[in-house]
């Protein structure tokens, strides 16, 4: 069972999923992030199910759990853009905290029921953020599993919440739980309000490239299907009860990030119309409490499962550029409504045009 597999990382993980051949039912309600485009080369095939259902609603969650009787489930579903968690915090309490919470019961009343063997197998793996650690200064060392939890943002502290509950029912019910925190993501079917789609779209058209505060903050990117191949081990071989950073060792500065798209866009798709595309960018008002650096230690991972990121950032970059590139169609649809107000509410106020 996977919920939320209709957005970014969830998508990408049930494809991966499904190629591998396992058998998933995908819980997603659809909201603005998720995008059943991202699951189109999916229809009609029979190890795949789309259960429109809210998190929060535990009926609903528990008719799956009893028609699908699931062996682990994956849990990715959640609001997860910083800057909506600023304007509007109410959606982050509820689905992240109230509904990891839902997610939480149900899965203790169904692996209750199961059979000694079963339970023995069963696995709840939380996907989880480097963000619950808050920020670091530009010499100390990267977040540990051992680093204290300390969220600055509405949505790192909903990630937080949603953290420890599942935390605490491993030790108080010995649920077979798995945490999991990882950096920044990159990669196809990203939605566009994220930094490095944003850039890409906004520099192919020619738009100004909004970059918040001076441009230093720091962030470790980790391309998605790196992730998920990371998700997928720590199901398969992590300990009950663990939490797992997950990282890509690739530390670089905002700015960095946006000159090396511009670059990227500049040399496959070149516009004299439009020039060097670093021209557009532009420092605008930062992020209220906007988090300096993060940086994982992804030494545990490694060490206890063998895992390690594949995807060089420069390479990962390239692709993803092309990927939004070669997908005009996937991009005109995603920018809906929905989409164009926001980037009206949150670039306004900034004056960005
Ligand atoms: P996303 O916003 O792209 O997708 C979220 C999905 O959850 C969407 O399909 C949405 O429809 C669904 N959803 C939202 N509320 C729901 C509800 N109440 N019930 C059912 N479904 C609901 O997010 P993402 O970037 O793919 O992130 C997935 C998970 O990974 C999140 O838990 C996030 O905190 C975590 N994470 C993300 C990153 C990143 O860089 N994107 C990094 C580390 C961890
Ligand atoms: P984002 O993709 O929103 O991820 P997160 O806030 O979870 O790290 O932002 C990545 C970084 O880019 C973050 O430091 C904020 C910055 N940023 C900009 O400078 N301009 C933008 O328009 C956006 C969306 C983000």
């Amino acid at each position: 069972m996977v919920t939320g597999g209709a957005g970014f990382i969830g998508s990408n993980f049930v494809q991966q999923a499904v190629a591998a051949g396992d058998a998933v039912v995908n819980i997603d309600l659809l909201t603005y992030a998720g995008n059943l485009e991202n699951l189109a080369n999916l229809d009609g095939v029979p190890h795949h199910e789309l259960v429109r259902a809210d998190i929060c609603d535990g009926e609903a969650i528990a008719a799956v759990f009893r028609q699908h009787r699931p062996r682990a489930i994956v849990h990715f579903a959640a609001e997860s853009h910083v800057d909506r968690s600023i304007v509007s915090p109410d959606a982050f309490v509820r689905t992240n905290v109230h509904g990891t919470f839902t997610l939480l019961e149900q899965a203790r009343k169904y692996w209750g029921e199961l059979s000694e063997e079963d339970r023995g197998v069963f696995r709840f793996l939380h996907v989880s953020t480097d963000e619950v650690y808050g920020s670091l200064r530009p010499e100390e060392p990267a977040f540990t599993e051992a680093s204290a939890y300390a969220p600055n943002s509405p949505y790192a502290a909903s990630k937080a919440a949603s953290d420890h509950l599942v935390r605490a029912y491993h030790h108080t019910y010995g649920l077979p739980t798995l945490i999991t925190n990882c950096s920044n993501n990159y990669g196809p079917f990203q939605f566009p309000e994220k930094l490095i789609p944003l850039v890409i779209l906004n520099a192919l058209e020619g738009k100004s490239l909004p970059v918040y505060g001076d441009g230093g903050n720091v962030r470790d990117w980790l391309f998605v299907g790196d992730h998920c191949g990371a998700i997928r081990v720590v199901l398969e071989r992590g300990c009950p009860g663990a939490t797992y950073n997950i990282g890509g060792n690739s530390e670089r500065a905002n700015l960095d990030v946006v000159r090396a798209i511009c670059a990227l866009v500049d040399e496959i798709r070149p516009d004299p119309g439009i020039g060097n595309r670093s021209s557009l960018i532009r420092f605008v008002p930062d992020r209220p409490g906007h988090d300096r650096r993060y940086a994982i230690d992804a030494s545990k991972i490694a060490r206890e499962l063998g895992w390690r990121p594949t995807t060089r950032f420069e390479e990962g970059l390239r692709q993803t550029v092309a990927w939004y590139l070669e997908h005009a169609r996937w991009v005109e649809d995603v920018r809906s409504g929905a989409y164009r107000e926001w980037i009206r509410l949150n670039y306004e106020q900034r004056a960005v045009r």
